[in-house]
């Protein structure tokens, strides 16, 4: 049975199922919104006008159908919307219609293999890789396939390897070791950005975070390409180890005046305070955070509440925020010793 439902500015006919899955007929899954949401917001954010834009993966088509409606104007001079299942693009053309799209020469229905789409393309200044489990399959063709200055989102939901549930399949999957503690999620999402980089790397392409998050069952990095040898030798410069494992990308995660220009344009109230959170962390940088239950149980120190010690650190002249990655946490610059002392 199909039920209509709404995210965003978009309407949407999708099939009503108990549980999310690959087995869908046609994918929609409601818990990625805030994934569309971030990509819709992260576009408009963008000076950057006149996009040449692909979405690979399309499932039902909401992404594209939500970027040709609420994207601003002037931003998309393309849009390809690409997805090998047939019955995925019967409901791309449905929800097309039902949205009152019309397919024309700038906007482009395709049901291929991603990988032959993309590579078949001249390129895209957007390519949305939005994959079930490891984007791996895709990485070749959409790295070759982003233009300079282009932007390449990628989504991994295979957090159990990244996150160091399984590290062979880590070692095997993203060539890096995995942490299993407080810190597996800000360190799986920076091997997923490594290895994407060694994918650019090849092509002399360097590809550079200028937003990512880890939230529920999935990891999301947008790269910025710049092309050069220079540039590339300059991200490879930014892998290392860490803690006894990795190697990771030490470099930022974020681009602060793109975030900036994100939190000041977001319209949703629901999205508002991770973003402030990453704003937040963002400008105090650095790799990992301390994780304060860890902290006690391991010192026996007493932990004021979080928003206290924060501003504590701050009187003190530290850098300090939250973590989008842990309730539990605290990003800082003050050193392990100094903030025991403190507590
Ligand atoms: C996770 S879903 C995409 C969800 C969609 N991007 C969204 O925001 O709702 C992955 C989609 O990729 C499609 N797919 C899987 N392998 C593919 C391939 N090799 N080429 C093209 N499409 C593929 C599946 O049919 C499925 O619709």
């Amino acid at each position: 049975m199909n039920n209509i439902i709404k995210e965003g500015k978009a309407v949407l006919k999708v099939a009503m199922v108990k549980t999310v899955s690959k087995q869908m007929d046609v994918f929609y899954n409601p818990v990625m919104k805030f994934n569309r949401d971030i990509s819709v917001l992260l576009l408009n954010s963008l000076s950057r006008k006149g996009l040449n834009i692909a979405d690979p993966l399309a499932g039902s088509g909401i992404r594209a159908v939500r970027f040709i409606l609420e994207l601003k104007k002037g931003k998309i001079k393309t849009l390809t919307v690409n997805d090998y299942s047939s019955k995925a693009v019967k409901s791309i053309k449905d929800n097309f219609k039902l949205n009152k799209i019309k397919a024309s020469d700038d906007i482009i229905i395709k049901n291929e293999d991603a990988n032959l789409f993309l590579l078949d393309s001249t390129g895209f200044d957007y390519i949305d890789i939005d994959p079930f489990g490891t984007p791996n399959p895709y990485l070749d063709s959409a790295v070759r396939r982003i233009s300079r200055e282009g932007i390449l989102a990628v989504t991994a939901t295979d957090t159990s390897a990244l996150s160091g549930t399984y590290p062979r399949a880590c070692i095997r999957k993203y060539w890096a070791v995995p942490l299993r503690n407080e810190l597996m999620h800000e360190v799986g999402l920076r091997i997923l950005v490594r290895k994407v980089q060694l994918v650019g790397s090849q092509y002399d392409k360097a590809l550079v975070p200028v937003f990512s998050y880890s939230k529920d069952h999935y990891m999301r990095i947008f790269f910025r390409c710049t092309k050069g040898k220079e540039d590339v030798d300059s991200v490879l410069r930014q892998h290392g180890e860490f803690e006894g494992i990795g190697p990771i990308w030490k470099g930022a995660l974020w681009d602060r005046k793109l975030i900036d220009r994100m939190v000041k344009g977001n319209k949703i109230p629901d999205n508002a305070k991770i973003l402030q959170v990453i704003k937040d962390e963002a400008s105090v940088g650095g790799v990992g955070f301390y994780d304060l239950h860890r902290i006690a149980k391991r010192y026996k120190v007493k932990i004021p509440r979080k928003e206290e010690l924060i501003e504590r650190l701050k009187d003190k002249g530290y850098k300090a925020s939250g973590t989008h990655f842990s309730g539990k946490g605290i990003r800082s610059d003050i050193p392990l010793e100094k903030l025991l002392k403190l507590l």
